[in-house]
């Protein structure tokens, strides 16, 4: 019997309508259009502004695209894995609340965070268990509502920033399409440079903690970016490597977009032409755990049976990493 390999074989997704564009920010604190743009490439970003609704509304949304496409039973999905920073609760995992929301009656379900690396990490997992034997649908979203932990008094944080979801369907394949090769990496040292402050186990949330906004995101940009740039550069060429496969060989880099800057650096150190280079963060900004499914889901009429892809991520932790996919389908 040949060898199960995991491959995507659907993609879905979903952004709000509600449009949070460079000229609104340059009225909302201190900035303009010609410092975002040049700085990070983002011209606008999506925000979910309906009351009560969270994280689980653009999973499920996004879900839903991909089971209509595919015209999937929900029923015969074993699993469901929500990759996000910005769960519904801390407590009562999002996953669980979507699947049952989807009809994914038979599945069980679980959260995995891993902040901008979540979806990344959580390819990962989805392969292993369809490489195990043990399940043969396991259906993998990245969703976030950034806009819940942002301040939009911050500068330095507000014009990143988007809302968004995506989702994937892994199931096995016997050509050798679907999942290669993964580099992962983490590395606590980051934890003081992209974080939330308060909410969690140290410092519970409190009067205090709510009046001095540490429930929002604090990042050092400046370092962050450093790491970024090196290290998603370096698993990006050492998957290459290790596979040996040339620029030539590979037909798309499909990059977290935090920063164009950043993905631009890693595309150079791959030598891969500009055409090659997967890009919407122009139009989401950074959707943390959905880049990734968006790029797909915008790009899915290019993507050929057999391309070669390069995924490769880095996120708050820090965490990062780099994946080799087979693309198994062609779309219609
Ligand atoms: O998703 C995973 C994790 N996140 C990332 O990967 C983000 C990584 N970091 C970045 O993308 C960049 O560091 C930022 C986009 C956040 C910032 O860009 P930068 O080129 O590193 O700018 P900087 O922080 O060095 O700031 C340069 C200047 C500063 O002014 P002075 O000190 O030179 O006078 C800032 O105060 O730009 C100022 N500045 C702004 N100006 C206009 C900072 N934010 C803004 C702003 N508009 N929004």
């Amino acid at each position: 019997m040949s060898k199960i390999t995991a491959a995507i074989t659907a993609v879905g997704a979903y952004v709000p309508d509600f449009v949070l564009s460079n000229q609104v920010l340059e009225t909302m604190v201190d900035t303009n259009d010609e410092w975002i743009t040049s700085r990070t490439g983002i011209k606008e970003r999506r925000l979910l502004k309906e009351p009560n609704k969270g994280t689980s509304y653009l999973a499920i949304q996004a879900a839903e695209d991909l089971i209509a496409k595919r015209n999937l039973n929900p029923t015969e999905i074993d699993m469901v894995i929500v990759a996000t920073a910005t769960p519904d609760m801390p407590v009562a995992a999002t996953a669980v609340y979507v699947a049952s929301e989807i009809g994914a009656v038979n599945a069980f379900a679980y959260d995995l965070q891993a902040a901008c690396s979540s979806f990344l990490y959580g390819m990962s997992t989805a392969s292993s268990y369809i490489e195990s034997g043990r399940y043969k649908k396991v259906l993998l979203i990245g969703a976030d509502k950034m806009s819940s932990i942002i301040d939009y008094e911050d500068r330095t944080t507000c014009i990143i920033f988007g809302d968004g979801g995506g989702a994937v369907l892994f199931e096995p394949n016997t050509e050798g399409l679907g999942f290669q090769d993964e580099i992962l990496r983490s590395d606590g040292v980051g934890r003081e440079f992209l974080k939330i402050d308060a909410g969690g186990s140290i410092l519970p949330s409190s009067e205090e903690t709510v009046k001095n906004k540490q429930h929002f995101v604090q990042q050092d940009g400046k370092t962050v970016f450093k790491y970024a740039v090196s290290n998603m550069a370096d698993v990006s060429e050492r998957i290459m490597k290790r596979n040996n496969l040339t620029n030539e060989d590979i037909s798309w880099l499909v990059a977290h977009q935090a920063n164009k800057r950043i993905i631009d650096a890693t595309a150079r150190r791959m030598n891969l032409i500009d055409s090659k280079v997967l890009m919407n963060i122009q139009r989401y900004g950074n959707t943390t755990s959905a880049t990734l499914p968006l790029l797909l889901s915008d790009f899915e009429k290019q993507l050929k049976k057999g391309d070669n892809i390069v995924f490769a991520a880095f996120g708050g932790g820090f965490t990062w990493g780099s994946i080799y996919l087979k693309w198994a389908y062609d779309s219609n």
